[in-house]
């Protein structure tokens, strides 16, 4: 099957690959149209998500060709922001394997994930402003959470590209793997995720995204619904029948 999103599903994860590579996977409409029909499937029936690109590159941005036509009325639409909202508050974890550029709405699509990791070919940021606009899918206010304010500020106001070892020394990505093991990384991640209990993960993830201000409530009411829940005791029993017959 072709179209903008190559989905390869299985029973704990999925993954999804941006597939216009003449294009360098810019990511139109259509992209957003199959992120959305993807992200209500994954909400219906949570799995972790993998987020790559095809043909060495994971996204040069948000379709210059469309955004160009584009005016007041569709900035206020949020497009690819309403999109990669939805992407960031799956229920379970969503990974992005980066390789190549990740640019523009290519990397605040990558800034939505929960973990990013990358090839040594990566080229992250935002050059929005040479375009004439601003970085609204997300930019302005996950970049600051991810790496902080000082150097999300002198990304978004220089449109600095960084490469993979220092998007990795600034805490953009959380690893680097040779391009021909980025795939088989994120799937090692997604492993360990599949090993857990997949409510603690999901309740981890919901935890970690929560604003400041609805701790320690949030995660006090978390974890009281799993103190009760008998995959905890389960988990918990094994463990210690295990320890017991040694
Ligand atoms: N939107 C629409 N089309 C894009 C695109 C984008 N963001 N990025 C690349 N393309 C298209 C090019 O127009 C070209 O199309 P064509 O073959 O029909 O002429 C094709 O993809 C290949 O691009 P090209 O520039 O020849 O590839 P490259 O490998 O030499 O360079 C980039 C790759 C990503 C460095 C370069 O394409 C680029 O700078 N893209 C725009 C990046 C950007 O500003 N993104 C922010 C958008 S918000």
């Amino acid at each position: 099957m072709t179209g903008p999103l190559l989905i390869e599903r299985a029973d704990d994860r999925v993954v999804a690959m941006l597939n216009r590579p003449d294009k360098r996977n810019a990511i139109d409409q259509d992209t957003i149209d199959a992120l959305h029909a993807l992200c209500a499937e994954l909400e219906a029936a949570p799995r972790t998500l993998i987020l790559t690109g095809a043909g060495g590159v994971f996204a040069s941005g948000a379709d210059i060709a469309q955004l160009r036509e584009r005016r007041a009325e569709d900035a206020r639409r949020a497009i690819n922001a309403t999109a990669f909202i939805r992407v960031s508050e799956l229920p379970m974890p969503v990974i992005a394997a980066l390789e190549g550029y990740a640019l523009g709405g290519g990397a605040e699509l990558a800034y939505a994930a929960d973990i990013r990791i990358a090839s040594a070919t990566l080229k992250i940021g935002n050059p929005e402003t040479g375009l004439g606009i601003i970085a609204a899918a997300g930019a302005t206010w996950r970049l600051p959470e991810i790496v902080g304010g000082a150097r999300a500020a002198e990304l978004l106001l220089t449109g600095r590209v960084l490469d993979a070892d220092e998007a990795l020394a600034w805490g953009l990505i959380s690893g680097i793997h040779p391009a021909d093991g980025l795939l088989a990384a994120a799937h090692a991640i997604a492993d360990r995720i599949a090993a857990n209990d997949p409510l603690a993960t999901q309740y981890t993830k919901r935890a970690l995204r929560a604003p400041r201000h609805e701790h320690p409530v949030i995660e006090r009411e978390l974890q009281a619904e799993l103190f009760d829940s008998a995959e905890k005791m389960r988990r918990m029993t094994e463990f210690l029948e295990r320890r017991a017959r040694r």
